[in-house]
């Protein structure tokens, strides 16, 4: 059952200005959790600040039993979390919400002029599932974690894009080649500082106006989901997005995180809660406010 447990710090690392690496012992969220999912995590032993804050879990190290946040510092609750050592403990709540969906196994069959759909690999010449993934600065945390797990799966192609204002707030490029020397890696700069001049949103555009993406999943700020979310429908291209709201209790009691999103009937939409039926959603569901 998932309830607070208090946990050890092995390792806290600065790794660019700002940003935060924190890892924690916990072989239960090893063994749990799926990438998407989040912890509620008390930054401080007191009730100051009095609500947990949500982290999504970004790296999990089976061998050493260990789940790793990434996080920027923004606020009172950040700025505490950040004086924290090895061997300090804090507390913490997790798995919670729904994480992304992982791609089925099997190729990707595109018969001409119909919709594609996975059939089992036996049936079809080799076709690998393209995926693209979209991180835009620390958005890359929970998509992290995803790319641990679909470095076990066969037959796919991945290309990950992850954008940031300048070169300074450009995260975990190293680590994600050395995941898998597979992973086709694009890095964009708002300002030029490093890789492609621009959103890291037209690298994405340009991939997918060549038809090289079946499935793109994407984490970052809102408006670079907006625009993703723009894209995926114009080229009409499955794809999840992780969400982020403000969260009062972060198990779905306060109504307080909701995002507006399509319901079952046309022109019909409903409230669904982030750290309930979320943090991840397809795309197309989401309803984008003004
Ligand atoms: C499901 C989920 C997963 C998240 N994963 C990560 C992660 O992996 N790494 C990371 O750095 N951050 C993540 N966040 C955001 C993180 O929770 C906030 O940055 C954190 O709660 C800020 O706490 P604070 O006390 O330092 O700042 P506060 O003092 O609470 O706020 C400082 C500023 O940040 C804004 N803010 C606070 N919370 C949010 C939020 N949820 N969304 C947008 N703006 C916010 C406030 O409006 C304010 O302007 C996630 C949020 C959600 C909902
Ligand atoms: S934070 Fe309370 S319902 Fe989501």
């Amino acid at each position: 059952m998932t309830s607070y447990n208090t946990v050890n710090i092995t390792r806290q690392d600065e790794i660019a200005p700002g940003f935060y690496l924190l890892s924690f012992k916990s072989p239960f969220l090893v063994h749990q959790a799926q990438p998407g999912q989040f912890v509620y995590l008390r930054c401080d032993n007191t009730y100051d600040p009095l609500l947990p804050r949500p982290f999504s879990i970004a790296m999990v190290d089976g061998e050493k039993n260990e789940v790793a946040i990434l996080y920027q510092v923004v606020g009172r609750g950040t700025a505490l979390l950040a004086q924290k050592k090895e061997l300090d403990r804090f507390t913490v709540l997790g798995p919670l919400g729904r994480g992304f969906t992982l791609p089925p196994s099997g190729r990707l069959f595109r018969p001409k002029g119909g919709p594609k759909r996975i059939e089992p690999l036996e049936s079809f010449p080799p076709s690998f599932l393209r995926i693209a993934v979209v991180a835009g600065g620390v958005g890359i945390a929970p998509l992290f974690f995803l790319l641990q797990r679909l470095k076990d799966l066969p037959d796919l192609t991945i290309e990950v894009l992850i954008g940031a204002r300048s070169i300074k707030q450009l995260l975990l490029g190293p680590e994600v080649k050395s995941l898998s020397p597979q992973n086709k890696l694009h890095l964009a700069t708002d300002d030029g500082s490093y890789g492609f001049h621009g959103p890291v949103t037209e690298i994405l555009a340009t991939l997918l106006k060549a038809d090289k993406m079946d499935l793109v999943y994407a984490c970052g700020p809102e408006a670079m989901l907006k625009t993703v979310a723009g894209l995926l429908t114009k080229y009409n291209v499955p794809g999840e997005i992780s969400l982020e709201k403000q969260m009062g209790c972060g198990v779905g009691a306060c109504l307080s995180c909701v995002c507006k999103t399509k319901g079952d009937k046309e022109n019909s939409f409903l409230y669904r809660r982030v750290c309930k039926e979320g943090p991840v959603f397809p795309v197309q569901e989401i309803i984008w406010e003004e």
